[in-house]
């Protein structure tokens, strides 16, 4: 497929997560949309405290920022021995790992650096540190040319008409330019976006403080709603579209997004209207064959009690799943970077893959 345009076309964010200079840099999403901060982090510590704590989250993202956290350990360590440096890269691996349960980005990125090094355990020392460091840049610039792909893809099968997404998949959440992201910033462009359709996203509000940020950063036209209006608003005709991100699609086509979406999903089958997912092939786990096998990460309480830094509830028990299930049978299609995937989602996901 012919890819009409270069990312710097498409948004003007900068990368969202970088290594350079031994650091690794990522934009500060919790200051969002107050300020934009770009901070380094300078251990390995520091870069699974910002997974962990949002600083840098979305499923693309968080996968290179654990693997530019093992590039940081490779640029870094003092280990005399290799024995020392593996010893060193597993404690890496495992407090990277630990971060965050749900999106499968994070797992497939440190295992792919973790094969990779044990393939070459008879190289030298030096060799090693610098594959780690060359694969974590290569899953980063890998992340960008899947985005644009999709991008492409998204808008082909797409008329023109109104779109509504939840939470944030767009540059933020991956390396740069999105997976939904860049689906509507090529819609744009072609003319193709009448209006977007942005859910706040409690509890943390992605939709509102990044969603709503970064897409009028690039001047797409857009309407914040709080989650609870998503139902009248298609129920009056002013929804085309639901496109999502993922952060684990399981063999089966069922998949894990932000909490809300598998609200949406209903909705949007009500009331006739497509309902797409935009993931690259790292989103994709065959090894989890229903969406009841994915792990649901849980979240502190404060996320609910709380609101922009307010108390709004009394301190009572709260549920606070940070993700849901939605069964595959509400999914038009899956778009990725090989192509859309329509149902039988087994059948078709297993293609992609070439199985
Ligand atoms: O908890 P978050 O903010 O990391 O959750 C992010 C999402 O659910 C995104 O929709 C998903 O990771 C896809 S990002 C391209």
């Amino acid at each position: 497929m012919e890819l009409r345009y270069k990312p710097e076309e498409l948004t003007k964010l900068p990368r969202s997560v970088e290594f350079k200079d031994g650091r690794v840099f990522i934009i500060d999403q919790t200051l969002l949309p107050k300020e934009f901060k770009v901070i380094s982090l300078n251990t390995v510590e520091e870069v699974a405290r910002a997974i962990k704590t949002m600083q840098v989250r979305g499923a693309p993202a968080i996968g290179a920022t654990a693997a530019f956290g093992l590039a940081l350990l490779a640029h870094k360590s003092k280990a005399k021995t290799k024995g020392e440096f593996l010893s060193e890269f597993e404690r890496a691996y495992e407090a990277l790992k630990s971060t965050r349960p749900t999106a499968v980005n994070l797992f497939w990125a440190l295992n792919r650096i973790k094969k990779l090094v044990e393939e070459h355990g008879e190289e030298s020392l030096e060799t090693i540190k610098q594959l780690i460091i060359n694969e974590a840049q290569k899953i980063a610039n890998e992340d960008v040319e899947a985005n644009l792909k999709m991008g492409h893809v998204g808008s082909e099968i797409l008329d023109k008409g109104s779109v509504l997404t939840h939470c944030n998949a767009g540059s933020l959440a991956t390396v740069h330019l999105g997976t939904v992201g860049a689906v509507l910033r090529v819609m744009h462009k072609e003319e193709k976006l009448k209006l977007l359709w942005v859910d706040e996203t409690r509890p943390v509000l992605q939709g509102a403080r990044l969603s709503a940020w970064e897409y009028s950063y690039d001047g797409i036209p857009l309407k914040l709603i709080c989650d609870n209006m998503a139902g009248f608003v298609m129920q009056q005709g002013l929804v085309d579209y639901v496109i999502v991100g993922a952060d684990r699609i399981v063999a089966n086509g069922d998949f894990a997004n932000k909490i809300g979406t598998y609200s949406l999903a209903i909705l949007a089958k009500e009331h006739k209207i497509p309902f797409f997912v935009v993931a690259p092939t790292s989103t994709i786990d065959l090894s989890l064959k229903s969406g009841k096998e994915i792990p649901i990460e849980e979240r502190a309480k404060e996320e609910v009690l709380g609101c922009g830094g307010c108390k709004i509830a009394p301190d009572v028990d709260v549920y606070n799943p940070a993700f849901d299930i939605t069964p595959h049978k509400y999914l038009t299609g899956i778009i990725t970077e090989k192509g859309v995937v329509y149902p039988p989602f087994e059948r078709n996901l297993r293609r992609l893959f070439g199985l």
